[in-house]
C-alpha cells in the first residue's frame, strides 16, 4: 500500500462488493462518511449526508465519530478539520483540489487587505485553511446574502475569491463590497448560447443558477442559488421540467428528491458534452472511498495555529441564524 500519489493505492479484489465493505468498515471503526452533492451518484449513495457547503459545515460540527471521510474537494476536508480538530479527517483523494479556492493564495490574500485598511473580511468557504485564518466571517453560497446583510450598510467589506458571487451580492444589495478577482473554471464556461437553445427547445422549463455563473447565466435564471436552494426550490415548484447550470453531480439528487420531474444540464461552451462537471469532485471514487476506510490514508492535517485562526471566522458564519 502507498499514498504517494495522493490516494490510496493498494490492490481489491475484483469481486469485493465495496459496498458492503464500507458499510462494514464505517460501523468497526465509528466512521461516518460526508458527500457533497457533485460527487458521483455512486458516492452518494454511500454516504451518510449529502448536502452542500453549508449543511456539510453545520453537519460537521456536531459529530462525534472517531473518523470523519469526506468526499468532495480539500478545503471541504480542511473546513471539517478545524471543526472537528481532535478527530481523524480522511479524503480519498488528496488531488481533489479547487480552482476557485486556488485563485486566491493566503500571501496575496495578505498583501491585498494590506492594501484596504478598514475593511472586514469575507471569504466564501471555498478557500485554503491559511485564508481561512485571514479572514473575519466565512461564507457559503448559502448563507452569504444572509451573512453579509447583518452587517452595517456603512460597513466597508472586502469579498473573495469568487467574483462572480460577489458581483451577484453587490448587485442584489446595493453594497459596493472590494472583490477578489477568482473563479470557479466550471461555473464560468456554462454556454450562454447553448443555454438559450434549451429555454427555447423547453419554453415552459424553469432556470435554475448557482452564483458562481457569470451575469449573463445568471441574469437567465428564475432561481438563483446554491445547490441546496436550487434543490428546494425544484422541489417546491409546480414546473416539471428544470434546466440547471451548476456542476452536474447535483442531477443524481434532484432526480431522486423529485420523481417524475426532468432535469437538463446545461452544457460548457468549450466541449461537445452535454454535462459541465468537477473533475475533482469526480476523483472521489467508491473504490478510493473504500481504500481510504480500509487504510486510514490520506489524512487531512491542518497546522494547530491555523486551525485555531481559522475556526473563529467558520464558527461566526455558522452563528449567524
Ligand atoms: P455550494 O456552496 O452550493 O455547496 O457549492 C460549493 C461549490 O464548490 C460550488 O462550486
Ligand atoms: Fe471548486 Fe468549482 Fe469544483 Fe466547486 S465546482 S469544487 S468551486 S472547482
Amino acid at each position: 500500500m502507498n499514498v504517494e500519489n495522493g490516494y490510496v493505492d493498494a490492490p481489491v479484489a475484483e469481486d469485493l462488493d465495496l459496498k458492503a465493505e464500507i458499510e462494514r468498515l464505517k460501523k468497526e471503526k465509528n466512521a461516518v462518511i460526508l458527500a457533497h452533492y457533485y460527487t458521483d451518484g455512486e458516492v452518494q449513495n454511500v454516504a451518510d449526508f449529502v448536502g452542500d457547503s453549508l449543511a456539510l459545515a453545520q453537519i460537521a460540527s456536531k459529530l462525534d465519530n472517531d473518523i470523519i471521510v469526506m468526499c468532495g474537494v480539500h478545503f471541504m476536508g480542511e473546513t471539517v478539520k478545524i471543526l472537528c480538530p481532535d478527530r481523524k479527517v480522511l479524503v480519498p483523494d488528496m488531488n481533489a483540489g479547487c480552482s476557485l479556492a486556488d485563485s486566491c493564495k493566503a500571501e496575496d490574500l495578505k498583501k491585498f487587505i494590506e492594501e484596504h485598511p478598514g475593511h472586514t473580511v469575507i471569504s466564501y468557504v471555498n478557500t485554503t485553511a491559511a485564508v481561512k485564518a485571514l479572514t473575519d466571517i466565512v461564507v457559503t453560497s448559502g448563507n452569504a446574502m444572509k451573512v453579509v446583510g447583518s452587517l452595517p450598510a456603512d460597513e466597508k467589506i472586502i469579498f473573495g475569491p469568487d467574483r462572480n458571487l460577489g458581483n451577484y451580492i453587490n448587485s442584489m444589495t446595493g453594497r459596493q463590497m472590494v472583490l477578489w478577482d477568482g473563479a470557479c473554471h466550471v461555473h464560468e464556461k456554462f454556454s450562454l448560447e447553448k443555454l438559450l437553445e434549451l429555454k427555447k427547445q423547453y419554453p415552459e422549463a424553469k432556470v435554475l443558477v448557482h452564483p458562481e455563473c457569470t451575469a449573463p447565466v445568471r441574469m437567465v435564471g428564475d432561481k438563483v442559488g446554491s445547490t441546496a436552494v436550487l434543490l428546494q426550490w425544484a422541489r417546491e415548484s409546480e414546473a416539471d421540467t428544470f434546466i440547471v447550470a451548476t456542476e452536474s453531480g447535483i442531477l443524481h439528487e434532484m432526480t431522486r428528491l423529485c420523481p417524475g420531474k426532468r432535469f437538463i444540464p446545461v452544457p460548457p461552451n468549450d466541449s461537445t458534452c452535454a454535462c459541465n462537471e468537477c473533475s475533482y469532485m469526480k476523483l472521489n471514487t467508491l473504490r478510493k472511498l473504500y481504500l481510504t476506510l480500509r487504510y486510514e490514508q490520506p489524512e487531512i492535517k491542518v497546522d494547530a495555529e491555523i486551525i485555531d485562526r481559522a475556526r473563529r471566522p467558520i464558527s461566526r458564519m455558522l452563528e449567524i441564524k
